[in-house]
């Protein structure tokens, strides 16, 4: 299989960058696509000062149909290139959100949920005439309904000080030093995101070393995080300047150190081990003896990998709890082998052998 080359940023068209790519080859897309905000032209504050919203060419589309002709292209792409256990993240806003959603499902990914980004610092409704649009939506979907794939849930619920994380995040626009400007002070790009928003996104649903590919790039806000993260990046962008900037941004990172990107790991990843594949694997054989902590119970070992102690017969967790008179046991943590290691040691063997 060909090697997708990382950690560049590609000054294309994304759906042309993204024909050429492997098949199958990254781990997770960010997708900041244009919103077809239709603003035309001008948005004016009360004083008469000009908005300085989104009004650049790359955001305008004449019809609806072309802009969901262009998102069928980009999704199809995109698909063809996420791994089978990869997932997409898609950012947008009432403009566009409801109609990428749309092509998302039409085109067999799996909405796993949608997260709303709730803006503590929104733009005003300047006219009145509406409510204050607050926020922003991100679908997040794997590539087929079945799949595996990554969700640091523990990670995340750490990060929240251990409350399951929710699909509300509280976040502020970006601003102030994070905020690329030009020489005149002048923003770089209207719609740059905040670096938090992206690493939840990537602790979420990355693991290190993982391959995360952005095909709006725009001022490289997804590439410099994963960066920072550890994770390897691909970002795709047609304008050169947005280009230029985000190579110098992301000229200025460091990765953090290995060591500390691992997060808490989720124990049902770890592959599940019956006892009885221990016996198979000659690692404990039929007849060998297993003591309790206080060395009070001793249990025989049975070819089915099952063991006896006392009256008692059945699964390493059951016969410990009798043993016990408790309601529930760890046989893998209370049995131990004659040396007093717990048998999870030999477990854990198995596991590393198992990859
Ligand atoms: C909403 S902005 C993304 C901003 C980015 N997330 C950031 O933090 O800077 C969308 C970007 O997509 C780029 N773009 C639009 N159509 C494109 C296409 N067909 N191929 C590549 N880039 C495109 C635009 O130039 C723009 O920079």
């Amino acid at each position: 299989m060909t090697k997708i080359k990382t950690n560049i940023l590609i000054n294309e068209d994304c759906i042309e960058a993204m024909s050429k790519m492997p098949e199958q080859s990254v781990d997770m897309i960010f997708a900041d696509p244009p919103y077809n905000l239709q603003l035309g032209e001008g948005l004016t504050r009360p004083n008469n000062s000009v908005v300085n919203g989104v009004n650049d060419d790359w955001d305008k589309f004449d019809t609806f149909s072309e802009y969901d002709n262009f998102s069928q292209q980009w999704l199809t792409q995109a698909k063809r290139i996420l791994k089978p256990n990869g997932t997409i993240w898609v950012i947008g806003s009432y403009h566009n959100i409801f109609r990428v959603g749309a092509k998302i499902q039409d085109l067999g990914y799996w909405i796993l949920n949608d997260v709303v980004w709730v803006k503590n610092n929104p733009m005003p409704n300047f006219r009145g005439t509406r409510f204050t649009n607050a926020h922003e939506t991100m679908i997040w979907a794997s590539k087929e309904k079945d799949a595996k794939y990554t969700f640091n849930y523990h990670a995340l619920k750490a990060l929240n000080e251990d409350l399951q994380m929710r699909s509300d995040w509280y976040m502020s626009l970006c601003t102030g030093n994070e905020r690329l400007k030009d020489k005149n002070g002048d923003k770089i790009h209207p719609t740059q995101k905040p670096e938090n928003l992206l690493y939840r996104i990537i602790l979420a649903s990355t693991n290190p070393n993982d391959i995360i590919l952005d095909p709006f790039s725009g001022t490289g806000t997804t590439c410099a995080v994963a960066k920072k993260m550890g994770r390897q990046y691909i970002g795709i962008e047609q304008d050169k300047n947005y280009i230029e900037n985000a190579e110098k941004r992301l000229s200025e990172i460091t990765t953090t150190d290995p060591k500390t990107l691992e997060v808490t790991v989720e124990k049902r990843k770890e592959v599940r081990i019956p006892f009885g594949n221990l016996i198979e694997k000659g690692l404990l054989n039929a007849g060998e003896k297993l003591i309790s902590p206080c060395k009070k119970f001793i249990a025989n070992v049975r070819a089915d990998g099952s063991i006896t102690s006392q009256e008692f017969s059945g699964s390493i967790h059951k016969v410990g709890a009798m043993v016990q008179g408790a309601p529930s046991c760890n046989g893998w943590t209370y049995w131990r082998l004659p040396n007093a290691k717990p048998i999870d040691e030999l477990r854990k063997l198995l596991r590393a052998e198992m990859g």
